[in-house]
């Protein structure tokens, strides 16, 4: 038996850009057998998006596409619709995140694959859930952080809205969307029914933004915001503002410069001021007599002095890097850490070594860098490899769907696969 938890599990990746692709590309590292389904003519679209490399596919494409086979086939001709209706009949999640009414226009309604095939399960990814009055738009990331209220609570007060350089609309969209699907599968294990699973993605951003509306109810119950630098010296309006690098829990905290800041934009830490560990945490930035202080030694009384306290502690770091830092915090127990850049990270032997960053092989390129599971298992290892040429396993596939040697030649000949 295969120690991979998903064996067995076949997957019809009809996905492109990158939330669909995220999801489906975990399911292969925890062992589906996943058959991207693309266009003949270039197929998806990232294959040659932001290329590094003239003729090859794109990283875009190879980071979000291991483990998988592809299948160059057109659906919108009669045997390329015949080819996907039979994979359907076999298989047992269909994942797509076209634009709004594009399955339909093809044939390919939830209602004809329910028909087609009652147990799989159909995982859907669009901008804007059903009953928005935004769902026929199409939806790229920063367009979702827009719409999930992550722009208009990251940044500073006094700037635009703001948007973050994690995929929040995308891979944590598909995230979703594999949760969904995972559900769905327990369900059809039990009741021989699929379903389909729908995640839209600015609902997938305001899940993660959900601190946010606990704020939105705060403020307009108290009018302020204790937490935030507005508070409490600046104004609220009747939207939670923008926090800058504000805790954002319970817990203040912000981005200070340590050594080098003037010349490196990453030599800084975040550091969090944890109330339980008041006492530590002054005695470790040099300032004991903080703990005793009426004016320090509480949170209430340290807020409205917050930035002046994050000031002082600037002035301990001035003279250590921010991994010199981190290293005498750990040891008093602050809740910190060294805002690493991408270069630090690709380079991080830690990294290497849980399996999160891994170097992976690629037909045609040679090595390239992706970021691996993020989830670990204790008895399963995933095994990310390269990701599929254009139409790689194309004739492996249809001679799997019982297409003979003469039928995929036709097939070729009419370009209906590639
Ligand atoms: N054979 C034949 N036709 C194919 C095909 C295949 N193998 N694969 C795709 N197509 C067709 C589609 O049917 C569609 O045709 P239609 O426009 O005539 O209906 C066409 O190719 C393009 O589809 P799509 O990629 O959805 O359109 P787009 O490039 O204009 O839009 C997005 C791209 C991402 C904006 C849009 O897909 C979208 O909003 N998706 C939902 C949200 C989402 O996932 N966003 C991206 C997050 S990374």
């Amino acid at each position: 038996m295969s120690d991979k938890p998903l064996a067995g599990i076949k997957v019809i990746d009809f996905t492109g850009v990158q939330a669909g692709p995220a999801c489906t590309q975990m399911l292969a590292w925890f062992g589906a057998d996943v058959i991207k389904v693309e266009r003949p003519q270039g197929g998806d679209v990232t294959r040659n998006q932001l290329r590094d490399i003239p003729d090859l596919d794109a990283l875009y494409f190879t980071m979000l596409n291991s483990n998988k086979r592809s299948l160059a086939i057109n659906t919108k001709t009669p045997e390329g619709k015949e080819v996907m209706e039979k994979l359907i009949r076999e298989s047992d999640i269909l994942v797509e995140n076209f634009a709004p009414g594009a399955m339909d226009r093809m044939g390919l309604s939830w209602e004809h694959i329910h028909e087609l095939n009652p147990r799989l399960i159909f995982g859907s990814v669009k901008g804007f859930n059903d009953d928005s009055s935004w769902n026929d738009l199409k939806v790229y990331e920063n367009v979702a952080q827009a719409a999930g209220g992550a722009a208009s609570t990251t940044g500073f007060w006094d700037g635009p809205p703001t948007i973050s350089g994690s995929a929040l609309g995308d891979s944590n969209t598909g995230m979703h969307l594999m949760i969904g699907l995972l559900t769905a599968i327990i369900q059809r294990n039990a009741t021989g029914l699929g379903q389909k699973v729908s995640v839209s993605m600015q609902d997938a951003v305001l899940n993660l933004t959900r601190v946010k509306l606990r704020d939105q109810q705060r403020l307009e119950k108290v009018g302020y915001l204790e937490e935030y630098p507005q508070y409490p010296h600046g104004e609220f309006g009747d939207a939670v503002p923008r926090g800058g690098n504000a805790g954002g829990g319970g817990q203040p905290g912000w981005i200070l410069k340590c050594k080098g800041w003037e010349t490196d934009p990453n030599a800084y830490i975040y550091f969090t001021i944890q109330e339980q560990n008041w006492k530590r945490t002054a005695e470790a930035i040099g300032h004991p007599e903080w703990v005793e202080d009426p004016d320090y030694t509480s949170a209430r009384a340290r807020q409205p002095r917050i930035m002046e306290i994050f000031g002082e502690i600037e002035k301990w770091l001035a003279d250590k890097t921010k991994y010199e830092a981190v290293d005498i915090l750990r040891e008093w127990e602050v809740p910190c850490a060294p805002v690493l850049s991408m270069k630090e990270l690709a380079e991080d032997p830690d990294m290497r070594k849980s399996g999160t960053i891994v170097e992976v092989e690629q037909k045609e390129r040679g090595t390239y860098l992706t970021v691996g599971s993020p989830v670990k298992f204790s008895g399963f290892k995933p095994d990310i490899k390269g990701a599929p040429l254009l139409g790689e396993h194309t004739d492996e596939v249809l001679a799997d769907l019982g297409y003979d040697a003469d039928d995929i030649r036709k097939l070729h000949e009419g370009q209906v696969v590639a």
